[in-house]
């Protein structure tokens, strides 16, 4: 169920069984002529994906969502509602498990941690059909489990809070959307919600390393620009990178 704040405010919810992935969901609903502010949850995914074409291991117990939104914003703007995204999930991760920063952080771009161990992800996808702009935010969640396959260390909610369910997850994080996201709307929202990201930013000031098209690339975090790309002092000046993967740990 969506959160009390979410219902009024028009949002819909599609709960399925098993799919393939909850994104090719939003984009049939697309099709189909969808006006957006949908969620599709799925119990359970067989394909489900993250980035990089990576896929993303989805048994039940975890939240599987994506929220298609219609025109929310000029196309340009749209990689920043995965920072807007990342709060929400982040607000809704520190209700349910009464977790704040830095224990429970942001990892750039798009990850949540709980004590740097990934504890969701998130997927951003445009398209523009018949003249209509769409972003569909996939949504992951581990709450009752994490991977055991992962390359990095993964954690849960319910390792912290054992009461934490994919429902009271869903009605916390469709109603912080619903907050982070008016405040992005309103004119010059993207500094607070900067601000905001940085606050709960984990590595910010650290030493870290990129893995770029070009190769790994290490330096100092330093902050976020004001598209969101991530500034980086290396040893031959300040980098401003906006798309690459974040090693944990020791740089390579
Ligand atoms: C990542 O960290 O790589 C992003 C993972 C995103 C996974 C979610 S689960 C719901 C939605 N459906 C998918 O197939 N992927 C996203």
């Amino acid at each position: 169920m969506l959160g009390e704040a979410a219902r009024a405010a028009g949002y819909r919810l599609i709960i399925r069984d098993e799919v393939a992935s909850t994104m090719e969901e939003a984009r049939r609903a697309l099709d189909q002529g969808d006006p957006g502010q949908l969620w599709i949850v799925a119990r359970s995914q067989s394909a489900g994906r993250g980035r990089h074409g990576r896929s993303w291991g989805s048994p039940p117990g975890n939240l599987y969502a994506s929220l298609l939104l219609v025109e929310p914003c000029e196309m340009a703007l749209a990689p920043q509602l995965g920072f807007v995204a990342g709060l929400a999930l982040h607000d809704a991760a520190a209700k349910i498990t009464g977790l704040t920063a830095p224990q429970l952080a942001l990892k750039w771009p798009n990850d949540l941690l709980i004590g740097r161990a990934k504890t969701a992800g998130l997927l951003l996808e445009g398209e523009s059909r018949a003249g209509r702009f769409a972003v569909t935010i996939g949504m992951g969640v581990n709450v009752a489990s994490r991977p055991g396959d992962t390359p990095y260390p993964a954690s849960f909610l319910k390792e912290i809070a054992s009461s934490a369910t994919v429902e009271t997850l869903l009605a916390a994080l469709s109603d912080a959307w619903l907050a982070r996201f008016r405040a992005w709307s309103l004119p010059g929202g993207f500094g607070p919600t900067r601000a905001a990201w940085l606050e709960r930013a984990a590595f910010l000031g650290e030493t870290i390393t990129l893995r770029l098209s070009e190769g790994p690339l290490s330096g100092r975090f330093s902050g976020l620009d004001a598209f969101g790309r991530l500034e980086l002092d290396t040893d031959d000046g300040r980098r401003v990178i906006d798309a690459g993967d974040l090693y944990f740990g020791a740089p390579a």
